[in-house]
């Protein structure tokens, strides 16, 4: 049989905002109500870790009340044609929820959780994480998550997917945070490019990319029309 064509969906907040996820930079942000650096930094965990383990409490039980939309399903369906790879920025757990079978999380996972003493240990966590919770080492628990100034571990490896990339498709991501903002330049000059956003941030330079379309709409709308034209061809 040949080789299935390789397909890479990048995915930011924009992936999940039409299923009630705010997303960050846009105007009701998640983080207008925190400073970055108070919730989402080590210097916030060491100053006040109970307000970063708030922040992602609620959010944490924020996810149990919303479900998967149309885009992360109709991503879904394209693992009937293609061998179908997801890098996220999001931290939630809707592609997975939605069916996707291999999804890879550049900033971590708000279901899980790992030790301040040894980051080997990471646990699945579906409730609050408070002051107190600790490993079976007897050290406090934290969010999964990167936070900023912290390492991507899963970067290079999402760059290798980049590049072995045949179909690259971008779905709602500022483009704005690194490294994750740079995975576009790993791609190919011969791959096909689609970036789905209302208003896409494209101060990365169009022309640098001959073979980027950019579809000017929401995740709900673009991605299962561009769905449906991938899998017809
Ligand atoms: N469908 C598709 N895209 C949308 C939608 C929608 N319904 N609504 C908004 N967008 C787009 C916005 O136009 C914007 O380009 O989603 C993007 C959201 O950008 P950000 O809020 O910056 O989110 P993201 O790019 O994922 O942020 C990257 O920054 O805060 C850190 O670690 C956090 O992973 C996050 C990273």
């Amino acid at each position: 049989m040949l080789d299935m064509q390789k397909i890479v969906v990048l995915t930011g907040a924009g992936m999940s905002a039409e299923s009630g996820i705010s997303t960050f930079r846009d105007t009701n942000g998640l983080w207008e109500n925190h400073r970055v650096e108070d919730v989402a930094s080590p210097e916030g965990w060491l100053r006040n870790p109970e307000l970063v383990l708030n922040f992602y409490n609620i959010r944490r039980r924020q996810l149990k009340e919303v479900e998967p939309n149309t885009a992360h399903l109709s991503l879904v369906r394209l693992e009937k044609k293609f061998d179908l790879q997801i890098i996220t920025q999001n931290v939630d757990n809707l592609h997975e929820r939605a069916g996707s079978s291999k999804v890879l999380h550049l900033h971590g996972e708000l279901t899980k959780v790992r030790s301040t003493g040894d980051p080997r240990l990471i646990y699945e966590w579906d409730h609050d994480l408070n002051l107190g919770d600790k490993c079976q080492k007897g050290f406090q628990l934290r969010p999964h998550i990167v936070w900023f100034s912290e390492e991507v571990p899963n970067i290079s490896i999402a760059a290798k997917y980049c590049n072995d990339a045949d179909i690259l498709i971008i779905i709602g991501t500022s483009m704005q945070v690194y490294p994750a903002a740079s995975l576009l330049a790993y791609s190919r000059l011969d791959s096909k490019i689609y970036f789905v956003d209302p208003s896409p941030n494209l101060s990365f330079g169009v022309h640098n990319f001959p073979n980027l379309e950019v579809i000017r709409a929401t995740a709900g709308e673009g991605v299962p029309m561009l769905v449906e034209t991938l899998l017809k061809h």
